[in-house]
């Protein structure tokens, strides 16, 4: 069936096709990464803001870029350092001598995809004015509010192996990402093809030379957005989701379970999947696939069930055998 979208935005219908199309064309510079691609799109649809982990090297840069210049959106990039301060972020006021007068200076916020690098070396304050500013998708500087690009789209990524001389970002601050995306190692086939590419000339600061194109913009994004708010959920999916979270509220194993915000961002979530997919209803599997990645950093172990070996994933996988599937 055909989403009616106003007129003069390309139909829904399109602008599926081109994010689906987004896949084949991120893999012309990054080989694997397929379930981080789906989930920057996601984020693109719900208008959410990503936490990437993986460890260094893994192309989470390279990803960004190209998924940005895939989709002709403006990209920025800021290293979250120990010194930087929170007008290095969203920017400052500077005096110009010329004019006698401060001139607003926008910091990198003012962009559609900002690559926040390693957010928790930075020190609370500047962590809490790029969370300010994701939240109120503006920025105030003495009292004056300037508005954010649309898209704007976070994607800050964090080492899952230092901890020395971090600033772990707090419970309710992990709340506010829309999703936790896991930049995985590739697998032994994969490395193989990157290396194979690498060795016939590629250059990972040349996109354009990859045959990395535009296959969708703005425009597409705003249609498709709007295609997903018409998407239905059913009662008892509906049910469904608030029956996974009060579940990790109630797991033996969590010491905080998913917040009232969780459940909406899994509504949220397998809305914008539902219709990725093609459908214009939720499905108790659409959840289940949107389940780990919109929960798992909402959810806190207890140190014991850390000690044994429990993972956030692990525990959400349970959860999700238990609950009883509308039918
Ligand atoms: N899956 C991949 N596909 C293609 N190239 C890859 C892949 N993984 C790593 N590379 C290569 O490794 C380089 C490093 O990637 P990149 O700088 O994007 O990593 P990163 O995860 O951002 O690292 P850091 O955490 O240090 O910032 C890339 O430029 C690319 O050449
Ligand atoms: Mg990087």
């Amino acid at each position: 069936m055909t989403v009616q979208t106003t007129p003069g935005q390309p139909p829904a219908e399109e602008a599926r096709a081109a994010l689906v199309a987004l896949r084949n064309e991120v893999a012309k510079a990054v080989v694997g990464q397929e379930e981080t691609v789906t989930g920057l799109v996601v984020a693109l649809l719900c208008r959410g803001h990503v936490l990437l982990e993986g460890v260094p090297g893994v192309a989470k840069t390279l990803l960004i870029r190209t998924v940005a210049a895939a989709l002709s959106l403006d990209h920025k990039r800021t290293q979250f350092t120990p010194d930087l301060m929170p007008g290095d972020v969203t920017g400052s006021l500077v005096y110009d001598s010329r004019t006698a007068k401060f001139e607003f200076h926008e910091g990198p916020v003012f962009t559609n995809l900002f690559l926040a690098d390693e957010i928790n070396r930075t020190p609370p304050k500047t962590q809490a004015a790029l969370l300010e500013a994701m939240e109120e998708r503006q920025v105030t500087i003495e009292g004056e509010p300037r508005p954010l690009a649309d898209p704007f789209v976070v994607a800050a990524t964090q080492n899952p192996v230092e901890y020395e001389g971090t600033y772990p970002l707090p419970e309710a601050q992990l709340d506010r990402f829309l999703l936790k995306l896991v930049v995985s190692l590739p697998q032994r086939g994969e490395e193989i093809d990157m290396l194979n590419r690498h060795a016939a000339g590629f250059d990972p600061s040349d996109l354009e030379a990859a045959g990395v194109r535009p296959v969708a913009g703005a425009a597409e994004l705003r249609a498709a957005r709007e295609a997903v708010t018409g998407v239905r959920v059913a009662p008892e999916v509906l049910a469904y989701i608030v029956d996974i979270c009060r579940a990790t509220r109630a797991s033996p194993s969590l010491q905080l379970g998913a917040s009232p915000r969780g459940t909406t961002a899994l509504l949220r979530t397998s809305r914008a999947w539902a219709w990725l997919s093609g459908r214009d209803y939720v499905t108790p599997d659409d959840v289940k696939a949107l389940a780990r990645v919109t929960l798992r950093h909402r959810v806190a172990l207890r140190p014991e069930a850390e000690l044994e070996g429990a993972t956030a994933d692990g525990l959400l996988d349970g959860v999700l055998a238990a609950v009883q599937v509308p039918r």
